[in-house]
């Protein structure tokens, strides 16, 4: 026998029931995010490598270490989305979205590729929700991204999750946390790691995040960005922060959080757990005022959120919350013989057109098999339709729950079922 092939490591596959599920929760992330005026954007899966190198920053440890990256077969550099925000940014200018009324509100749900060591919450293949707001400045809308996210976690039940907040500055207070930064580490140059010393000369802020024990440790008493804002960068953060007062969220502010993308100015956020080990940040994001300028538009100010669904997932278990389930099973029917089988055929045909999930034994099952395999998928209402009810012109269908039976007539089954079944029985 041929050797059989395996999923690529830090990859996974989704099984049913789960992928019923996931797609589920997916639908209630969009239309929470609806509520708020975003809509579903889309977009490749690979973009040109320049994207993400040009706007995540050259120095970040996804652009140095992790990204796919591979020629094609024209001989262009092609990267496989480390992240969803660079390509919405990018399709956002090729398509003109900025000439329309603003705010634009986007999400998406989309697959996302790191090379990163997996473990329980880290995949290098993974996936997003994230929403993206353009053409907003003010704090006000800064807090409803926030508050977006936290519906989310409210809706789903959620509460092990705490929302941190900070600021880090626009390029007119950073340079000064810079030059801070660069003054406390340069002191400590002989501890830092190989790629921190070159981050110390590019770009000293990534010191922060830099997952090697001993950087973390010296980055521990490093100076903090809060004490270098601007006026208007700290104007802004009170703002955001008596918004987030009005809306009664909790928050604590956190200053060492950096964000590992180089993109945000100003607001950074992110909704982290204890619940689900080392990889607890299950949300995060911020603003990226510069980032369509970096990519070539005209200066337009721009806030969003990633959030793992991986990671999503694993804090509903161990929150003990069920995801839930799109509706099972409405009717198993369960022919026997030829005649009954394609009526049985007909008749769920009949009731899929109405939007009712309807099932028949395709496998060719005893009927006791059929009636065990009904109870395994959780079917709601059986028939058994036998030669008799077809000569009949009748059949019985039975509720599950209490055995229960209602005789149906077979010429308009459907209307019928509708009527004695569907909208006389409380059946979900
Ligand atoms: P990020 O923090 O790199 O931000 O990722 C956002 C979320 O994606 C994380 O909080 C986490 O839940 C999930 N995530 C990241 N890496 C992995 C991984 N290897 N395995 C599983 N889950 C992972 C961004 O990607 C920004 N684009 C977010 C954003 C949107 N900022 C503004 N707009």
């Amino acid at each position: 026998m041929p050797k059989r092939i395996q999923a690529i490591k830090g990859t996974q596959d989704v099984l049913p029931p789960y992928g019923d599920t996931l797609r589920t929760l997916e639908n209630t992330l969009l239309s929470i995010a609806h509520n708020y005026g975003y809509s579903e954007i889309r977009t490749p899966v690979f973009e040109p490598t320049e994207l993400f190198s040009r706007g995540m920053g050259g120095t970040t440890d996804v652009v140095q270490k992790e990204m796919y990256t591979f020629e094609d077969k024209g001989g262009r550099s092609i990267t496989l989305r480390p992240e969803g925000t660079a390509g919405v940014v990018r399709a956002l200018l090729e398509h003109g979205l900025f000439n329309e009324p603003m705010p634009q509100k986007l999400s998406y749900i989309t697959s996302c590729y790191r090379y990163e060591k997996p473990q329980a919450g880290r995949y290098r293949e993974f996936h997003q929700f994230g929403v993206e707001c353009f053409g907003a400045s003010g704090p006000a809308v800064d807090a409803e991204l926030i508050a977006l996210a936290a519906g989310i976690f409210r809706t789903l039940g959620l509460t092990a999750l705490r929302l941190e907040l900070n600021s880090i500055g626009c390029p007119s207070c950073r340079p000064a946390y810079h030059a801070a930064l660069k003054k406390y580490f340069a002191a400590r140059q002989d501890e830092l790691c190989p790629a921190c010393l070159e981050r110390l000369e590019r770009n000293p802020l990534r010191i922060l995040d830099c997952k090697s024990p001993v950087c973390a440790a010296i980055a521990e008493d490093a100076p903090i960005g809060l004490d270098y804002l601007c006026g208007a960068c700290a104007e802004h953060f009170d703002g955001l922060k008596s918004t987030l007062d009005a809306l009664e969220m909790a928050y604590s502010v956190n200053p060492r959080i950096v964000r590992g993308l180089d993109y945000y100015t100003k607001t950074v956020f992110e909704f982290v757990t204890d619940t689900i080990g080392a990889q607890g940040t299950v949300c995060g994001g911020g603003r990226y005022d510069g980032l369509v300028t970096e990519l070539g538009g005209n200066a337009l100010p721009a806030l969003g959120f990633g959030l793992g669904l991986e990671r999503l997932e694993l804090v509903l278990r161990a929150s003990g919350k069920k995801t839930p389930l799109p509706p099972p099973c409405t009717l198993y029917i369960v022919p026997i013989g030829e005649d009954a089988l394609c009526k049985a055929a007909a008749l769920c045909e009949k009731l899929r057109t109405k939007g009712i999930h309807a099932q028949f034994d395709v496998v060719g099952r005893s009927v006791k098999a059929q009636m065990k395999y009904a109870g395994k998928i959780g079917a709601l209402y059986t028939a058994v339709l036998g030669t008799d009810d077809l000569s009949a012109g009748t059949v019985a269908v039975k509720r599950m729950a209490d055995g229960e039976t209602q005789a149906i007539a077979l010429a308009d089954f459907v209307e019928a079922f509708y009527a004695k079944i569907l909208g006389c029985f409380n059946h979900f």
